[in-house]
Formats: structure tokens, C-alpha cells, sequence
């Protein structure tokens, strides 16, 4: 298959770059080459490669910022993604988008299926549901993945690193780390989600709709934590802490763990979160860091 991949510098699209290229033909531009908020240019783009699929990883994901900078998280997580939806139906590809667990409040308390209904707390997840929206209406061959605590081997530059790298840093410096202990999420290794996505694409079964892809199970940030330094044998006495989801006035869902229920009926599963982050850690990371 064609594969159009948008966010190649990133967590999720350098996985799914380096996963794909063995198998489809990849098009991967720049984010100079292709900015997703330039119509002209996508459209230029889908008209040269003639995409199967185009799959796009890019967001306005740094979910503090998106609170004072309200216009350009709704320009990528919703307009742009809206667009890139509706060209790639006038040109018959399949369109793949990413959301995440930030759509919903919280309040189920316990994991979250594809048709449960979102209420999003902050912009981020506000801008992001629209986007899911947009792209379901704008085109019959649109699928949106929600994912949740991404962390993978390139990118998150937005966010300063991704969490597992951050800690390790941390562990550095100091003897003793906080960690909010608040927060239930599927922490989700992004090698694992990339697997998915391309098994998702290759399925003959998939159907436009929301897809759940994280590794399986539950934690809480705090938990993680502790997992990630008994793995490395890394000393470091780590406290919890309740924040109670506030950073500030901005508010995060105190469980936003999902379930992978609709790819696992299509047989496409994904390991646990320990297994996840084992596989990251031997991946790479001592040496990186
Ligand atoms: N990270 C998480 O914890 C998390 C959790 C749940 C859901 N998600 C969703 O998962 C998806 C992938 O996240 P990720 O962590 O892989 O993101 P990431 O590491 O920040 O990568 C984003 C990629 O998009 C590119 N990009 C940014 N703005 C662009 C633009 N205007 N035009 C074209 N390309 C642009 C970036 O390029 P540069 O590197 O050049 O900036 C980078 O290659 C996103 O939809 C995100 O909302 C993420």
C-alpha cells in the first residue's frame, strides 16, 4: 500500500516509518515540506503520491499551552485535521488521525470503551474531540485512534521528552523524586501503538469509527515511576502526590486509562503496560540518556 505519514520526527511517526517502510511505499515530507495547517500543500502532496492511506501523527499536544493558545490548538487538532479528512475522500484514501484519553472527564473510573461518551476537561481535549468530529463527517474512510501516555524513541520535543527519559534524567540529580499519584492512565510505548496502527491498516475488515489503541491495563504516573526505576535498579526513593489533576485552573482527568475493545474484535491486541515499557527500556534508552 501507499502510505502518506505525517509527523515522521515524532514519537509515533518515526515508529511507524521505521515499521512500514519494510512493507508498504512510504511518503514521509518534513513538517517544512508539509504543514498541516497548508491546504494547497497537502493537496499537492496527496495529488503527486496518491496515498492508500494517509496517516497523520501531528497535534498541538503540549496540553498547557493550549490553554492561552486556544486558536492554534483548534487550527491542528481540528481544522487541519477536518481538511486533510475531506481531501483524502475526494482522492478515495483512507484517512488515520490520533486522539486521546483527555476527551473524557474522568468520572467513569474505570476504563473507557470506543462508544463511551466524552466531556473533555481543558482545550486540548476539547480541540481534539472536534477534530475527531470533523474528520468522521468530512469523510466515510476516516479512522481516529485514541491513545493515551505516549512515550517512544523520537519526538515530544513539544513537551520536553517524553516521560520514561525524563525520569530517568531525573534520577540523576536527585535522591528522592515526587510523583503525582492522582492521575490513572494506560501509559502506551509507541512502538507497540505503531504495530497496531499497521496491522489496523492492513485489517480488510476496518471500518470508518473510533478505535481505542493503548497497552493493555492501568496505572497510576506514580506506579509508572517506580516500574521504570525497578526495571533499571536504579535507587531513587519516589513519593506520591496528589495534585489532584490541576496544573493551575487547567484540569486533567483523574482516570483516563482506555480499553482496546473494537481492535481486539478485529484480533489486533497489544502488550501490557509493563511489557510495554520493558520492551522500550531494552530498546534503547541507558544509552541515550
Ligand atoms: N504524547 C502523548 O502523550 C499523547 C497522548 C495521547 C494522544 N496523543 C496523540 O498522539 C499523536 C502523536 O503524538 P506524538 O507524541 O507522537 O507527537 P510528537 O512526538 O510531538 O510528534 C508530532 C509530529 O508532528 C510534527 N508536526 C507538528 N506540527 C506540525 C505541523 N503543523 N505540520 C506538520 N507536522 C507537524 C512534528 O514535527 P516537529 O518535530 O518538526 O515539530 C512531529 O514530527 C498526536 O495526535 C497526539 O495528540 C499523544
Amino acid at each position: 500500500m501507499k502510505l502518506l505519514i505525517i509527523g515522521k520526527t515524532g514519537q509515533l511517526g518515526s515508529m511507524l516509518v521505521k515499521d512500514a517502510e519494510s512493507r508498504h511505499d512510504v511518503f514521509a515530507p518534513s513538517k517544512k515540506d508539509l504543514d498541516i495547517t497548508d491546504t494547497e500543500s497537502f493537496i499537492e502532496k496527496v495529488k503527486y503520491f496518491l496515498p492508500d492511506v494517509v496517516i497523520n501523527t501531528a497535534a498541538f499536544h503540549n496540553v498547557l499551552l493550549c490553554e492561552t493558545e486556544e486558536r492554534n490548538a483548534f487550527m491542528l487538532n481540528c481544522i487541519a485535521v477536518k481538511n486533510m479528512a475531506e481531501i483524502s475522500n475526494k482522492f478515495n484514501s483512507w484517512f488515520f488521525s490520533f486522539s486521546t484519553d483527555y476527551v473524557f472527564d474522568g468520572k467513569k473510573r474505570e476504563p473507557y470503551i470506543e462508544s463511551d461518551i466524552p466531556s473533555p476537561l481543558q482545550i486540548y481535549g476539547l480541540s481534539k474531540l472536534a477534530g475527531e468530529y470533523a474528520a468522521l463527517a468530512y469523510s466515510n474512510k476516516s479512522i481516529i485512534i485514541r491513545t493515551c501516555g505516549l512515550y517512544g524513541l523520537e519526538g515530544a520535543s513539544s513537551k520536553g521528552g517524553n516521560f520514561v527519559d525524563n525520569r530517568i534524567k531525573e534520577s540523576k540529580k536527585k535522591t528522592v523524586i515526587e510523583i503525582s499519584n492522582d492521575q490513572t492512565v494506560s501509559p502506551t510505548y509507541a512502538g507497540d501503538l505503531s504495530r497496531g496502527v499497521l496491522q489496523l491498516i492492513e485489517h480488510p475488515a476496518k471500518r470508518s469509527g473510533i478505535f481505542h489503541m493503548v497497552n493493555e491495563g492501568y496505572c497510576t504516573w506514580y506506579e509508572f515511576t517506580k516500574e521504570i526505576f525497578r526495571i533499571l535498579d536504579i535507587d531513587v526513593e519516589v513519593v506520591p502526590v496528589d495534585r489532584k489533576g490541576r496544573t493551575g485552573n487547567m484540569k486533567r482527568p483523574l482516570f483516563s486509562a482506555l480499553k482496546n475493545e473494537k481492535a481486539a474484535k478485529l484480533g489486533i491486541t497489544l502488550p501490557g503496560w509493563r511489557e510495554g515499557l520493558f520492551s522500550y527500556l531494552n530498546y534503547n534508552c541507558n544509552s541515550r540518556i
